[in-house]
């Protein structure tokens, strides 16, 4: 049976994507690596250093920031590292200047840097008509993206490169907010936005499938192949692996046929259901290439377990044929993040390593 866990975490997360040798994500490369950073799954008082220390020439190409919580009343998360964020009054939103510096150092280095909506926890079921739903994706623009003189801005004038989502319970009307999101990325010729969602492996995606079932164009999705019987930890029963369904999804249903399909992973053994060590991975990595033209790359969950992994991100990244140079870290301890606790914040490691924010957390 496929244990019922949250799977990626909870809140709302930072993505970060990292295409191998330019750095940023690419819709033409099989060796993209998207990590969530935010939700600091591995729990502990000195495990989640601030982004900035994930962005050197790491090889990831794409960070997920994890994650903005709800939506209709804006709320964000991001487990320890919401310690150097002050509250916005009147609002459940947080100031985050540190994690705003960081947005643009990493974008420097061309990292592309998503903020993840929803995870595990989210419960506000989307939206009761699409009126609201598209309120609310004006809303979420003026706080993310580009904008000019929106208030309350989390990052303040950091914009970040795009939106994923990550809904792991039924949801209405996302496919308005979703429509909404894309039109206003679309129209801002500054620069090229990103949308992804993280659906489970189990096809169709009980959550998300409104969305993904050709009415949005995602540039690519993140499946989490973990925590469910399909994962990578059944690769080689053909009874349960099922990429080639999703590889069907992609050529067939996507509403975006050069849409890229990255296998997630949990990046360490307790970080989700299902872990597979490295050198399991690089075979998978190598079928799964040789077979599917949508194969873009790996997703990993989070960046917490990733760095507690010696060895996993220079393994990954030479499966991949990624280029950059290993990760040196290491990370001194002075500069992670002291506590997972924030004041109004009683966030808890759940099984699995995952961290579950309360709900309220951008506040
Ligand atoms: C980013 O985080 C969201 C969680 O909201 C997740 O659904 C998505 O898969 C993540 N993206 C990557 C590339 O890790
Ligand atoms: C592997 O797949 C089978 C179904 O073919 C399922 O019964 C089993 O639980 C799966 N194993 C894991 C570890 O998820």
């Amino acid at each position: 049976m496929a244990p019922s866990l949250p799977s990626l975490a909870s809140i709302a997360s930072i993505l970060t994507l990292v295409p191998s040798v330019l750095a940023g994500f690419s819709s033409s490369a099989t060796s993209n690596i998207a990590v969530y950073w935010g939700q600091n799954s591995a729990g502990g008082a000195s495990t989640q250093s601030r982004l900035k220390e994930y962005c050197t020439d790491n090889g990831i190409n794409v960070i997920n920031i994890s994650f903005l919580v709800s939506i209709k009343t804006p709320s964000v998360n991001f487990a320890s590292a919401s310690d150097k964020c002050t509250a916005i009054s009147g609002t459940s939103l947080l100031k985050c200047p540190e994690i705003e510096d960081d947005i643009k150092y990493c974008q420097g280095q061309g990292k592309t840097i998503m903020l993840s909506i929803g995870g595990a926890t989210y419960t506000e079921g989307g939206f009761s008509d699409s009126a609201s739903a598209i309120a609310s994706a004006n809303t979420v623009w003026g706080l993310f993206g580009s904008s000019t003189g929106t208030a309350n801005r989390p990052f303040g004038s950091a914009v970040v490169d795009g939106f994923d989502f990550d809904f792991e319970s039924t949801t209405s009307n996302f496919v308005p907010f979703a429509s909404q999101l894309r039109s206003l990325m679309d129209a801002d010729s500054s620069k090229t936005y990103y949308l992804s969602a993280a659906p489970q492996c189990v096809y169709p995606d009980a959550a998300m499938n409104d969305m993904l079932n050709g009415a949005i164009s995602f540039n690519w999705i993140n499946i989490q192949f973990y925590n469910n019987f399909c994962g990578v930890i059944n690769f080689s029963n053909p009874n349960a692996w099922n990429f080639n369904v999703w590889d069907d999804w992609a050529h067939k249903t996507s509403k975006n046929p050069n849409v890229k399909v990255l296998i997630g992973v949990p990046a360490n053994t307790g970080a989700g259901g299902g872990y597979v060590a490295a050198p399991t991975l690089g075979s998978i990595i190598s079928d799964t290439k040789g077979k599917y033209s949508s194969f873009g790359g790996i997703m990993m969950w989070d960046m917490s377990q990733l760095y507690a992994n010696s060895g996993f991100l220079t393994s990954v990244r030479s499966s991949l044929g990624a280029g950059g140079s290993a990760p040196t870290t290491t990370l001194t301890t002075s500069t992670r993040t002291t506590s997972t606790t924030t004041p109004g914040q009683t966030g808890v490691v759940a099984q699995w390593g995952q961290y579950v924010p309360p709900f309220s957390f951008l506040r």
